[in-house]
């Protein structure tokens, strides 16, 4: 250790004492500066240390801090323009269309489509049906209730008694059907062909029968055509077009009105197998206008446009 610069000389009295103390004062004042006391500094100007274990910990994470929403910036409103209403249009009211199956036709129109897309009602029913048995001999009705609409029943008449005059051998084999009546053909036609009941008969509501303007046609010959079976039943067959009576009626029935419904031309328009035998009264005029035409019934309205209606 470096020796103190200062010396002591002692004296007793307190005046001494004062003196000795001034004196050393001034002493110290003059000497070099201390080293090792000078370790013991102050309090009140040294810096003080935190121990360890003392120093401020890590924050822990505490709760999240709530965050002070920024400010949203309102903006200043803008000149927004008033916009302009758009037009909309008061919507058109849908166009009821009829169901096919609840179609009914007028009563004076004879060309009303009936077809495996169109329909008829299953309550339509012609107002003035009117029976044939009082017109024909047995031998022609084969004692059937047929009926047939009353505009129809003297051309019907007409040309029967023609044929007949003429010595040949027709009768009649249907008129008028009901929905029911059809329903009831139609499922025979299910039972004996399955697969082709379709092409063979129309189903209830799409066959023409219902409108009481068409009649089917039978000859007492047919058999004479059918080389193949022999069926005592046997009414309908594609060769009764090769019989006197079914050659007599394409080739004349539109002079009395009647039209060919299904010829073998049209089963691609029409959806039935050829019919030589089913004729519709549509009117001398028509009929005519149809045969010269070499146009079926069906294609001709189909090509009228119809007014659709919902299958
Ligand atoms: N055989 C015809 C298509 C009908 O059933 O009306
Ligand atoms: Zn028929």
């Amino acid at each position: 250790m470096q020796d103190v610069g200062c010396k002591w000389y002692g004296r007793t009295s307190l005046l001494s004492f004062i003196l000795l103390s001034f004196s050393l004062l001034l002493v110290a004042c003059a000497a070099p500066e201390p080293t090792a006391v000078s370790q013991v500094a102050p309090t009140s100007t040294v810096a003080v240390l935190a121990p360890a274990d003392t120093a401020t910990p890590f924050p822990t994470q505490g709760p999240p801090a709530t965050l002070t929403p920024i400010p949203t910036i309102t903006p200043s409103p803008t000149n927004t323009p008033t916009p302009t209403p758009t037009f909309t249009p008061t919507p058109s009211p849908t166009p009821t269309k009829t169901a096919c199956d609840q179609r009914i036709p007028p009563q004076d129109d004879l060309l009303v489509i009936v077809s495996q897309e169109f329909g008829l009602s299953r309550a339509y029913e012609p107002a003035d049906l009117v029976p044939i048995g009082p017109h024909f001999s047995r031998d022609i009705t084969l004692g059937y209730p047929t009926m047939v609409r009353e505009d129809v029943l003297d051309p019907l008449v007409n040309m029967v008694n023609t044929m007949l005059d003429a010595g040949l051998e027709p009768y009649i084999i249907s008129g008028y059907r009901s929905y029911a009546t059809q329903d009831a053909t139609y499922n025979k036609w299910l039972n004996l062909e399955p697969d082709r009941a379709d092409i063979l008969s129309a189903r209830p509501g799409h066959s023409e029968h219902q409108l009481g303007t068409t009649v089917d046609f039978g000859s007492y010959r047919l058999h004479d055509y059918i080389d193949d079976s022999f069926d005592e039943k046997l009414q309908f067959h594609t060769y009764f077009y090769k019989t006197p009576e079914g050659e007599w009626l394409q080739n004349n029935a539109h002079l009395y009105g009647f039209t060919l419904s299904y010829p073998r031309s049209a089963q691609e328009v029409t959806g039935f197998y050829y019919e030589p035998w089913h004729f519709r009264y549509v009117g001398v005029g028509n009929a005519t206008a149809l045969l010269e035409g070499g146009t079926s019934l069906t294609e001709y309205l189909l090509n009228q446009d119809p007014e659709p209606c919902l299958n």
